[in-house]
C-alpha cells in the first residue's frame, strides 16, 4: 500500500528529528564548544552546594566564595555559567561523562585525582582540620586512633582518617555530606570530624552554643583547591588565564575580602603554578 509507506517514511523522519534534537544539549557540556554566533556560550558548573561558606545553598540560590569566583573567571574568560548542586561523588560522575563542563567545590588538587582530571592553577590554599567537643581528651591526629571519626566520603579528610586509623576501619564513618558527618558528632556518633579548614571554622563561628573546637595537626598537609575539568579540556588554559588575571587585577582579593574578611595571600598561590 503506497500511502502506508508515505506515512510509515514520515513518521521515521520525524523521529529521526526527534531522536537529534535529544542530543544536542540545551546549554554547557559536550556540545558547547560548538556555538557559532557572538552570543555568550553557557558552561554547565557543578557542585556541592553543602559547604559554607565555599558553596552552599540558600533557598533556591547556590552562594558562596567558590560560586562568586568561577563566575568572576567564567565571565573574564568570556563565559556564562549554569551552577547545578548535583553533590559531591556525582559531581565527578558528572565530570566523566562531560555532562558539566567543570566543576568548583572545594575540590583539592591530589595526585590521584590529576590521573582523571585536569585542574586548573590553584585559586585557595587549605588543610584538614579535626573538629571536636570542647571537652573531648583529643589534641592532635595521632589522638584518633582510637576514636570514632565521621568524614564526608571520598574526601581528603577521608583519607587523612584512613591514614591514621586504617583503610575501611570499622571507626571511620563516611557520610554523603560534611554537615551529616557534624551531625553525626553532634548526637555522639563520632568523636571527631576531620573536614577543610575554612567550612569548620565557620561551622563553629555560626554554631557557638554547640561547643565545638576545632584543632589544627601540623602534621597535615597544605592542601590546595583547584576547578576540575574533564581530562584535555580545552577550557583548562582559558580558566588558567581568567584566574591569573583575577589574582592581578585586584578581583580576586575583592571576592576574598567579601567572604574571609581579609587579605588573601596571592603569593602562596602563584608560587604553585
Ligand atoms: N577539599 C576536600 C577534597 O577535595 C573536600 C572538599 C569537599 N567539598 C564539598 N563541597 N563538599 O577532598
Amino acid at each position: 500500500m503506497k500511502i502506508g509507506k508515505k506515512v510509515r517514511f514520515i513518521l521515521l523522519m520525524g523521529l529521526v528529528l526527534m531522536v537529534s534534537a535529544c542530543g544536542a544539549n540545551e546549554t554547557g557540556s559536550k556540545d558547547s564548544e560548538n556555538n557559532g554566533g557572538n552570543e555568550k556560550k553557557t558552561l554547565r558548573l557543578v557542585t556541592d552546594a553543602a559547604y559554607a561558606p565555599m558553596e552552599y545553598m540558600n533557598g533556591d540560590q547556590i552562594l558562596g566564595f567558590d560560586i562568586d569566583l568561577a563566575k568572576a573567571a567564567a565571565a573574564e574568560a568570556g563565559y556564562e555559567l549554569k551552577v547545578d548542586h548535583v553533590g559531591w561523588d556525582p559531581l565527578f560522575v558528572e565530570i566523566d561523562t562531560e555532562n558539566a563542563d567543570l566543576a568548583i567545590s572545594s575540590i583539592t588538587i591530589t595526585d590521584d585525582r590529576k590521573m582523571s582530571y585536569d585542574f586548573s592553577v590553584p585559586y585557595y590554599a587549605s588543610s584538614n582540620e579535626i573538629l571536636i567537643p570542647e571537652d573531648s581528651d583529643i589534641q592532635s591526629g595521632a589522638d584518633l586512633t582510637d576514636k570514632v571519626v565521621a568524614v564526608q566520603k571520598d574526601t581528603t579528610g577521608h583519607e587523612i582518617a584512613e591514614s591514621i586509623l586504617g583503610s575501611n576501619h570499622k571507626n571511620i564513618k563516611p557520610f554523603e555530606t560534611t554537615p551529616l558527618a557534624i551531625q553525626e558528632l553532634l548526637s555522639n556518633g563520632a568523636d571527631a570530624v576531620i573536614a577543610d579548614k575554612p567550612v569548620v571554622d565557620e561551622y563553629v563561628k555560626n554554631n557557638s552554643q554547640q561547643n565545638l573546637v576545632v584543632i589544627t595537626d601540623d602534621s597535615f598537609e597544605e592542601e590546595f583547591y583547584g576547578l576540575l575539568f574533564p581530562k584535555d579540556s580545552k577550557l583548562v588554559a582559558e580558566f588558567n588565564e581568567a584566574l591569573n588575571k583575577l589574582f592581578d587585577n585586584g578581583k580576586y582579593a575583592e571576592i576574598y575580602k567579601e567572604w574571609f574578611g581579609k587579605e588573601p595571600d596571592i603569593e602562596v598561590l602563584k608560587a604553585q603554578q
